[in-house]
């Protein structure tokens, strides 16, 4: 079945994900599977969203610049000599060229093609053999601009023409995690993880608690404890979660002591959030990590995890070592959700594959597809 907008019957195909929880049923595979639905994502949700692009402190200085590749747009996010945070289409004026390239710190971008340059807003500063060129004025000419905002120093971009307002974007994630103060945190790592699923999968596995005990028993899973009770349920199909779970080590232990702010919280504070479309994050006693998934394709996505630890942390001497614990743990567990979402994707394109009844312990997973329905096939009638 290749679902498109126009194609889908929303009484058949969609209906019974639409009913309460204790009636629902899965989506269809096409809904994970299908280029036309793919598209009609890019344009509801990533072209118009507040999407997370890193931390602050990732641009430090007057001339950084990170370039990327976001959703196949190439970007630029700089810091420029004014110490002015801007993104911008990393896409020559003349004929369109990527300007700059991987990440560091630069005066001017100077296009590898005929030598245009700009500097770290965008501006474009030399342009040789232009000046015939009958009323070429350069002062017209800057990289595109990109909406861009920061959060608690957590940078998020816009494509939109008219984005959402951005405070109101936040709200929630206001609300419910400035106790976690991300501003002052730093980041310890990125990692980066290419899976062969659907973006939507890998948002829904994190915040999947019913195959915590099961699928991750013999790691984490023992000391994890949370009942659908503590699911808050936001607008647009975003979530919050509060719960009891250990640090992310082996043993459980808060190698780095807790977070000072959270210095009254027992070490088994837990809380997860989702804002829509593809940002999870994780607080813990002593680290919050964000979860950022990309879709690449109907069947692939790239995920980038941020760990973020008080900035008095990294004064511990011991700081690179007790990273590593954190990181392998991490990496353990990632390895296990990976091959069962990896798993479930090659369902999705089966014809055979139906879409299974919910328990109601998928009460935030329900959520995000009803919140995600609305959006895509307009609200429930
Ligand atoms: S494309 Fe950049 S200078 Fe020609
Ligand atoms: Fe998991």
């Amino acid at each position: 079945m290749d679902h498109t907008i126009a194609n889908v019957r929303p009484a058949t195909d969609i209906g019974e994900t639409r009913q309460e929880l204790i009636h629902a049923r899965h989506l269809p595979g096409g809904i994970y599977s299908s280029p036309a639905i793919y598209e009609e994502e890019l344009q509801r949700y990533f072209y118009r969203d507040w999407l997370y692009m890193g931390r602050v402190e990732q641009f430090a200085n007057p001339g950084d610049y990170e370039a990327r590749r976001v959703l196949g747009r190439p970007i630029i996010i700089t810091r420029d000599k004014d110490g002015v945070l801007g993104a911008f289409y990393n896409m020559c004026r003349h004929r369109g060229v990527e300007v700059a390239e991987g990440k560091g710190n630069a005066r001017v971008f100077k296009c590898p093609y005929h030598g245009w340059t700009y500097d770290l807003s965008g501006k474009l500063v030399g342009a040789a053999y232009m000046k015939d060129s009958d009323g070429f004025d350069p002062k017209t000419c800057r990289l595109p601009r990109i909406n861009l905002e920061v959060w608690r120093g957590n940078i998020f971009i816009s494509f939109a023409a008219e984005p959402p307002p951005f405070a109101e974007s936040m709200a929630e994630f206001e609300k419910d995690f400035a106790q976690l103060a991300t501003e002052k945190c730093r980041l310890a790592d990125v990692t980066r993880l290419e899976l062969n699923c659907n973006w939507k999968f890998m948002h829904e596995n994190l915040m999947d608690f019913y195959h915590v005990g099961v699928l991750h028993v013999k790691s984490f899973g023992a000391r994890f404890s949370w009942t659908t009770d503590n699911v808050r349920l936001k607008d647009n199909g975003g979530i919050t979660i509060r719960y009891d779970a250990a640090p992310s080590t082996p043993g459980g232990e808060a190698l780095f002591g807790k977070a000072p702010w959270l210095d009254a919280q027992p070490n088994s504070f837990a809380c997860t959030g989702f804002m829509p479309p593809n940002m999870t994050l994780f607080g813990r006693i002593d680290c919050v990590k964000i979860m950022v998934g990309w879709p690449i394709g109907p069947d692939k996505c790239e995920v980038f995890i941020y760990m973020l630890f008080p900035e008095p942390f990294f004064a511990d001497p011991e700081f690179d070592r007790k990273l590593k614990v954190y990181k392998d743990y991490q990496a353990i567990i990632y390895e296990e959700d990976r091959s069962m979402i990896e798993s479930m994707q090659r369902a999705m394109a089966l014809p055979v594959y139906e879409p299974g009844r919910m328990s109601v312990m998928e009460k935030p997973i329900h959520h995000f597809l009803n919140g995600y329905l609305d959006r895509m096939f307009g609200p429930r009638g």
